[in-house]
C-alpha cells in the first residue's frame, strides 16, 4: 500500500472482527513506527501492546462499572479537551459526534444508548490488540506532540498490513485502572489507547467518514514559483 492510500484509508474504526493478530506483526508496526520523527531524537514514545486474555481482563475489570462510572470514570490524569473550547474547534467536535451517532441511530436525545456506544471505547470496539501509548510526566508539550507523530506512524503503517485503528483517549478517564493493570512506573502516564484490528465493515458505525476543512482554511503558501 503506498502512503497516500494508507493516509486515505485510514479513519478512527470502531467496530473490530475478533480475528486475532499475530503478535509478529504487532511488533513489527510497533518498531517501525519508531522510524517517526521527534526532537532531538529523544524518542519520548512508550509503549504497552496488550492482546488475548490480556485484553480480557481489562475489558472485564471495567464491565461492570459502566453503567455507573460514566462518563467521569476515575477522572482525567490531563485535560483532553481545551475549557471553553473556541470556535471554530466546539463546532467540528459537535458535528463529528452528530455524525458518529447518527450513523447508528441514535438521537441526540437518547443518553443512554449514546453512553452505551461511548462505553464500546473500554471494549476496544471489540478488536483483538490494544495499544497503551505512554508519556513521561516531566516531559512537555514538544514530547506530547511527538508521540502524537508516532501514533500516526503507527496508524498508516497498520493500514500496510491491513488492519485499522482507533486511537482512545477515552482510556484516560480510567486512568487508575490502567496504570495498575500495566504497572506503569509513577514517573509514566497514558498519554493514549489504541484499539488495533481488521475493520467489520459491514458494522453501521464503520459507515461514514469525518468531514476536513478545505485547504485554504488551514494552510497559507508564499514564494512558490510554479
Ligand atoms: C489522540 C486521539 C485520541 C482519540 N480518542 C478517541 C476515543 O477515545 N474514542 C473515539 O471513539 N475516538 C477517539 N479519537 C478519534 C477522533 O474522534 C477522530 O480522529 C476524529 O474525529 C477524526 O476522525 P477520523 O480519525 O475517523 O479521521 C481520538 C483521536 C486522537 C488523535
Amino acid at each position: 500500500m503506498d502512503v497516500r492510500e494508507a493516509v486515505a484509508s485510514r479513519y478512527s474504526c470502531r467496530a473490530f472482527l475478533p480475528t486475532p493478530v499475530p503478535e509478529a506483526t504487532v511488533r513489527d508496526i510497533v518498531e517501525r513506527a519508531a522510524r517517526a520523527p521527534s526532537a532531538g531524537n529523544m524518542q519520548p514514545w512508550r509503549v504497552y501492546a496488550v492482546a488475548g486474555k490480556r485484553v480480557e481482563e481489562l475489558k472485564g475489570l471495567l464491565r461492570p462499572r459502566m453503567a455507573t462510572e460514566l462518563p467521569k470514570g476515575e477522572g482525567v490524569e490531563y485535560v483532553i479537551y481545551p475549557q471553553p473550547m473556541s470556535e471554530p474547534y466546539r463546532e467540528r467536535s459537535f458535528d463529528v459526534g452528530e455524525r458518529l451517532y447518527r450513523a447508528i441511530g441514535v438521537p441526540r436525545e437518547d443518553k443512554s444508548a449514546r453512553y452505551r456506544q461511548y462505553a464500546r471505547n473500554y471494549e476496544f470496539f471489540g478488536a483483538p490488540v490494544a495499544l497503551f501509548f505512554a508519556r513521561e510526566k516531566a516531559h512537555g508539550p514538544a514530547q506530547w506532540a511527538d508521540i502524537g507523530g508516532y501514533l500516526q506512524t503507527v496508524a498508516l503503517l497498520a493500514r500496510d498490513f491491513g488492519l485499522h485503528t482507533c486511537p482512545q483517549q477515552a482510556w484516560v478517564s480510567f486512568h487508575r485502572t490502567v496504570r495498575d493493570f500495566l504497572q506503569l512506573p509513577d514517573h509514566l502516564m497514558v498519554y493514549s489507547g489504541m484499539a488495533v484490528g481488521y475493520e467489520d465493515s459491514a458494522a453501521p458505525i464503520n459507515g461514514w467518514r469525518s468531514p476536513r476543512e478545505p485547504l485554504d482554511a488551514f494552510a497559507t503558501f508564499s514564494g512558490f514559483e510554479s
